[in-house]
């Protein structure tokens, strides 16, 4: 996928019609301003929205993911949604274990690798969230937790399929504080080179916590940042398109 990679996770935003309204309007501005073309842009609305943002994405190079997905193909786990299912609807795109998932749906690291193999055996590629509470930043865990989220992971064969790995500090989610630019660069510095020292030079690594179209240009302009994964600003198109363009012109200027 073209870089810079901008992710926009609806989270549990939208009924269908704001959903078909708010892709219809993304894809209209994405591609007036020709920015669809210079950036690789995906949506992940709520499942139920799937098909309908997926109809409205169609002939357009802005791909379709979900949020989640479960450890097996079929069968009785009721509430549960397969990543077979997500291919059928058109899905290119999941993601996997975001903090939400993580602390609200208590989602640990093995979980996390059966979702990420379930996905590849599908086809899908996998965008892996991993990120430091407040707390554990103030112990000095940062390091620790992030090669811990990937240890299981950095450990298969698997790992050298595609996918993408996205630095979510949980204490920058939703709260309006982004993470500094130096405290981004020294993360994406440390994943970097523990991602390369196991083979995984392919995979992209995007920052994602409260960015907004005026931190956008400074966030994205950090070494190893290969775009963004959006929440609360995904959910306005104006927003979102000038976070993708920021994301482009930071690549173009940095270079
Ligand atoms: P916000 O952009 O709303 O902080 O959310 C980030 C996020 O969790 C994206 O997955």
């Amino acid at each position: 996928m073209t870089e810079p990679i901008i992710v926009g996770n609806w989270k549990m935003n939208t009924n269908v019609s704001e959903a078909v309204h708010l892709a219809q309007q993304i894809r209209q501005a994405a591609e007036q301003s020709g920015v669809d073309h210079q950036c690789g842009i995906v949506l992940c609305p709520p499942f139920v929205n799937l098909s309908a943002v997926g109809n409205c994405l169609r002939g357009s190079t802005i791909a379709l993911g979900a949020q989640n997905c479960w450890i097996e193909p079929y069968g009785a786990f009721t509430g549960e949604i397969s990543a077979a299912m997500l291919r059928s609807v058109g899905c290119e795109f999941v993601i996997i274990g975001h903090s939400e998932r993580r602390t609200i749906f208590h989602e640990d690291d093995a979980l996390i690798r059966q979702k990420m193999l379930r996905a590849w055996e599908e086809s899908l590629v996998p965008i892996l969230c991993v990120g430091e509470t407040l707390h554990e930043r103030q112990l000095h865990r940062t390091w620790n937790v992030l090669e811990s989220q990937l240890e299981q992971l950095l450990a298969i064969e698997e790992r050298r399929n595609p996918w993408v790995c996205a630095y979510e500090p949980v204490w920058a989610i939703g709260t309006g504080i982004a993470a500094e630019p130096p405290q981004i660069e020294q993360a994406h510095a440390f994943l970097r080179a523990l991602l390369d020292a196991h083979g995984c030079t392919h995979v992209p690594i995007l920052y994602g916590g409260s960015i907004t179209p005026t931190n956008a240009v400074a966030l994205f302009s950090v070494p190893n940042v290969a775009g963004g994964l959006v929440g609360g600003a995904s959910l306005n198109a104006d927003s979102f398109v000038h976070i993708i363009a920021a994301s482009i012109h930071a690549r173009a200027t940095n270079r």
